[in-house]
């Protein structure tokens, strides 16, 4: 009885102490920072803004900012491009258009500062925000493309446009999809940036350079999804995507600016390398110099590994990246073989980490999370009564203390 009592206990502990992040934000619709209450009002009367079609997907913090991406996968998303100021004391706070209102309306004249629709983005170590915009609007239903794919950077000190890159069309194919952008920068030469563009959809990397301004698509077979894991279960549905390369983590940087590039594709449960010295070599990228096995595969997570984006602490030595099909988070020290032992789970909820879609690391060593049920978004599931869409964080040293991610 005795026992039993105890088990008992353990298993109420072990429920309650479910999520070990901070649900820092929840919401059930997403809203905006209206200029007015008519101007709100109008925009819902006239389709331009349809609360339960934004749905919230990529994050990134940047000093007191939390920028928070809205997608334009269904007709009336407001803004695509916001943020919300930290710290900052609502549960569910409206959304910032940033670097303005006008340059987010699309009734308005788009602008060379309009995002027209951006899933991730990320600001750098010389304070720039790089937004992939795809230029779409109403991806889900009827996609209507409304400017080129370009690649957007912002000067976050002056919230001013420093470029808009328009990605050459023949650096696309028919089903490109741009889902993560990952910048590989260095405070110490802030010209020689190069960001790794993820063609998820047909299976490329499109390397931009910012000193050369312009762009290389590279492919490689390690790009494509597995379909032998092709089918993930997310909350007791089976979703037969077929995303291929999609999470990028950079190593340590040595002193000439070369470093390890990790990378996985979302259909998949393998984890690759290859050196940023290959990617920003553009006679791969032609063909004419191969160098296929500068690829690696340096291991596999195991059943169910599925996984968004990823992200590396350099002061840990740990990658942390998202698992969509276990509704959690998990870690792998880059000094140990990457195996299913070696890539347990750091935090898990079945109901508050359903999806999550972006994963970042501030500069104190704090995680951000996205989850968002996108599945049920996807179908029209959704429940606006309940909380949809999170933002956790949680210090990253905590999470992965007691695990093998731990003290190498
Ligand atoms: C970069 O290239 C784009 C082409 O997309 C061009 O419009 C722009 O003027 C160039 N910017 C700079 C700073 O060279
Ligand atoms: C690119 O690779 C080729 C062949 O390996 C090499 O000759 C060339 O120097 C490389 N370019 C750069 C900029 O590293
Ligand atoms: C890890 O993989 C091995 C080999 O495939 C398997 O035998 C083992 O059960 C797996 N362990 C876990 C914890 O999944």
């Amino acid at each position: 009885m005795y026992i039993i009592k105890q088990l008992i206990i353990l298993l109420l502990l072990n429920n309650s102490l479910g999520l070990k992040m901070q649900e820092k934000f929840v919401w059930n619709l997403i809203d905006y920072n209206w200029e007015t209450p008519a101007q709100q009002q109008s925009a819902i009367e006239s389709g331009n803004f349809i609360p339960e079609n934004n749905i919230i997907l990529g994050i990134e913090k940047w000093k007191n900012k939390l920028f928070i991406t809205v997608p334009r996968w269904r007709l009336g998303v407001a803004s695509s491009l916001n943020y919300i100021t930290l710290p900052n004391e609502e549960m569910s706070p409206k959304f910032n258009p940033y670097p303005s209102w006008n340059d987010n309306l699309l009734s308005n004249v788009v602008s060379e500062s309009t995002v027209v629709s951006t899933y991730r983005v990320q600001a750098d170590e010389c304070d720039r925000l790089w937004v992939l915009d795809n230029g779409f609007e109403n991806l889900l239903e009827k996609p209507t493309q409304i400017i080129p794919s370009s690649v957007v950077i912002f000067d976050l000190n002056t919230d001013t446009l420093i470029r808009r890159y328009d990605i050459p069309l023949k650096q696309s194919k028919s089903d490109t999809f741009l889902p993560n952008i990952v910048v590989d920068s260095s405070k110490s030469n802030c010209e020689n940036t190069f960001a790794y563009l993820v063609d998820a959809g047909s299976y490329g990397i499109i390397v931009y350079s910012f000193k050369e301004n312009r762009s290389w698509r590279i492919e490689h077979n390690f790009f494509h999804m597995d379909p032998f894991v092709g089918g993930f279960k997310v909350s007791d549905s089976i979703f037969s995507w077929r995303d291929g390369i999609f999470g990028i983590a950079l190593g340590h940087q040595d002193h000439h600016q070369r470093r390890d590039v990790y990378f996985h594709t979302l259909i998949g449960s393998k984890e690759f390398l290859v050196s940023n010295t290959i990617l920003q070599n553009e006679s791969y990228a032609l063909g004419t110099d191969p160098v296929y096995e500068e690829f690696k595969i340096i291991g596999d997570r195991g059943v169910n590994g599925h996984s968004t984006t990823e992200v590396f602490d350099p002061s840990l030595n740990v990658i942390y990246f998202t698992q969509i099909s276990k509704n959690g988070i998990g870690c792998w020290n880059i000094n140990t073989p990457l195996n299913n032992n070696t890539t347990p789970l750091i935090d898990s909820d079945p109901i508050k980490l359903v999806m999550p879609v972006d994963i970042k690391l501030d500069e104190d060593g704090f995680i951000w999370l996205i989850s968002n049920r996108m599945p049920q978004y996807v179908l029209k599931q959704l429940n606006y009564e309940d909380y949809n869409y999170r933002v956790l964080s949680g210090r990253a040293s905590d999470l992965i203390k007691g695990t093998v991610c731990d003290g190498n």
